[in-house]
């Protein structure tokens, strides 16, 4: 009698589940109308343009209307109808595709279906910092690279087909050339990431020609407009839209998105940027004098010696900003913060933006770091005056590259030229090292590198990666080579550099075997586009021996032979 009643409930129990993990993503795949008496209301959302406020209330459920958790997420997920998952065309036909919140899918096993019910693999990306979305990215099919190109669904089953909704076209893939992809809230105002509106380095629209516009759903015309304040490259600061309390007294903004209107072309562009109220941060024992910025791809080799030399001589945080590395960043990063040091990873996927994230870490780390150094993670700091320094000290920075009062006030920028370095020899990633490994560089001085005081940077966040426009009143201070360098290990051994070139050849053709752009900058000169190692690569960019940083991190550290990165 007693186990028939255990039986019943958990053959109960185990329908419910069963329903939840299997059927709740085919029932949202095929976009299913329940239009349930026991499902509550959609969130409601109405604004009115007259007075700039967005009226956002949740209609509160009937408690009778609640029956389980169960039915709350499906009137969520069904109630809602459209499905907010949306992919966007990246170079190399890649699909960019920002999940749904409610599609909470496993992380494993999931696949994007195209209209012609062509399949690819989904691998996971990483969840973006604004909106708190899963990220996945997708081949395009080949049977599926004709134009138009459409949107996939997210599916867990291989073999699904994309769902035909009579009467409809399949919504096109949005293309990452003209889109609004990222957002920022600061106490005072938002920063709002677009592609495509402003010519790149050249024309900006000026701010009166742009509108923010806050939207719930897919029609940004009925949305609530804010003043743009600054719309220097891909960066548009604009205010904050007054939005009404929830019903809870709460303010809950969970879907609404951002984006830019041009009302002269009468056009809105496309938007995955969600806005993220401003919440301050939780406060820190004191601001960091020094921190550290860079953007990484797969550098979780290289970490542990950049993090700890540069904490060593006083770079108090780390924050890295992560292209979508499939490497073991995580783990490297983890060891790291275990060990005591300050280092965190802000998600930033988007192609070809640097200079963006880089005025998004200025906007975000403004609180808590008063000086910024942006470098990336092959270069190293070092001021041949600390050759006589017997031990490394967290002062270093402090005493003899950043600006002594009491001519230090005006200056909110210090720039530091830096020596590149060949592989010196070395065939493989060397076991002590970068810094241990590579000494031999090329003659000549190349382009600067900057450490920033964020709050002398300009309004517009403008800057070229080495550096930023700072405000009125504000000066640069150029080093000279006697004071400090960077040492730059940029060509290192050819394992290494040909994973680097690709990636870099790939950034500006589709195909990186394809001559498209012979004459780019970055590419590296005499290489063309073939990775095949060049038979004295080994030795190359090799003019003068430079053991200086060598030597004294020996002096420092060796310790035995083990350096504190080993
Ligand atoms: C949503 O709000 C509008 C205006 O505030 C109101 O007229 C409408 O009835 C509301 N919808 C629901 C479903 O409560
Ligand atoms: C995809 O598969 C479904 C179900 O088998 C079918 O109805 C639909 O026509 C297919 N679409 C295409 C473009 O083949
Ligand atoms: C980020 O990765 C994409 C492709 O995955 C690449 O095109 C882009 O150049 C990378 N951006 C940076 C800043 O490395
Ligand atoms: C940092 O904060 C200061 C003072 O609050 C402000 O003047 C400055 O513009 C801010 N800088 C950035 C990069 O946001």
């Amino acid at each position: 009698m007693k186990t028939d009643r255990v039986l019943k409930i958990s053959l109960l129990m185990f329908m419910v589940l069963f329903f939840f993990f299997h059927l709740f993503p085919l029932i949202y795949l095929f976009d299913v109308d329940f239009t349930s008496s026991f499902l509550y209301d959609r969130w409601n959302l109405s604004s009115t343009r007259n007075d700039g406020a967005l009226l956002r209330h949740r209609v509160l459920a009937d408690p009778k209307k609640q029956r389980s958790l169960g039915a709350t997420l499906l009137s969520l997920a069904v109630d809602r109808k459209t499905d907010e998952t949306v992919g966007i065309l990246f170079p190399g036909w890649e699909v960019f595709v920002v999940a749904d919140p409610l599609f909470a899918g496993p992380g494993e096993g999931l696949h994007c279906v195209f209209p012609n019910n062509a399949t690819s693999p989904a691998r996971f990306a990483g969840v973006l910092p604004s909106s708190d979305r899963e990220t996945f990215i997708c081949t395009l099919p080949r049977s599926a690279r004709r134009h138009p190109y459409y949107q996939p669904m997210l599916t867990m089953c291989f073999r699904s087909p994309y769902p035909v909704v009579p009467h409809r076209q399949p919504p096109e893939l949005l293309r990452w050339n003209y889109l609004a992809y990222d957002s920022l809230s600061t106490e005072d105002d938002v920063v709002l990431f677009v592609k495509g509106v402003n010519r790149w380095r050249r024309i900006s629209l000026p701010p009166s020609e742009l509108n923010c516009v806050f939207y719930d759903g897919d029609d940004p015309a009925v949305g609530v407009r804010t003043a743009v304040t600054s719309s220097v490259q891909e960066v548009f600061r604009c205010g904050h839209p007054l939005l009404a309390k929830g019903g809870n007294g709460q303010e809950e903004h969970v879907n609404i998105k951002i984006t830019l209107e041009i009302p002269l072309e009468k056009r809105f562009v496309p938007s995955v940027a969600y806005y993220a109220p401003y919440r301050a941060s939780p406060p820190r024992a004191s601001k960091s004098l020094t921190c550290a910025s860079t953007m990484v791809y797969n550098v979780a080799k290289f970490i542990r010696e950049w993090v700890i030399y540069h904490s060593r001589i006083g770079v108090e945080q780390f924050i890295l900003y992560d292209n979508g590395s499939d490497d073991d960043l995580a783990s490297a990063v983890m060891k790291l913060t275990r060990e005591g040091y300050d280092v965190s990873t802000i998600f930033w996927p988007w192609p070809k933006s640097q200079e963006a994230g880089f005025s998004h870490s200025a906007v975000l780390h403004n609180t808590s770091c008063t000086w910024m150094i942006y470098t990336d993670v092959d270069e190293f700091l070092y001021a041949p005056p600390w050759d006589g320094h017997n031990h490394p000290s967290p002062l270093l920075i402090e005493s003899s590259i950043l600006p002594r009062p009491p001519r230090a006030e005006d200056i909110g920028q210090v720039s530091i030229k830096c020596y590149e370095f060949g592989p010196s020899g070395q065939r493989s990633h060397p076991h002590g090292g970068v810094i241990d490994g590579y000494t031999c560089r090329n003659r000549m001085e190349q382009r600067h590198k900057s450490l920033v005081r964020l709050d002398a940077v300009d309004w517009s966040l403008q800057n070229w990666i080495h550096h930023f426009s700072l405000r009125q009143g504000f000066r640069e201070e150029r080093l000279g080579l006697e004071r400090a360098v960077v040492n730059h290990y940029k060509f290192q051994a050819w394992p290494e550099f040909k994973i680097k070139f690709r990636r870099r050849a790939s950034a500006y053709v589709a195909d990186w075997t394809q001559q498209v752009n012979p004459s780019s900058k970055d590419r590296t000169t005499g290489l063309g586009y073939k990775a095949v190692e060049p038979e004295d690569w080994a030795d190359r960019y090799c003019e003068v021996a430079d053991e200086r940083l060598k030597r004294l991190t020996q002096r420092w550290f060796g310790t035995g032979y083990r350096m504190p990165w080993d």
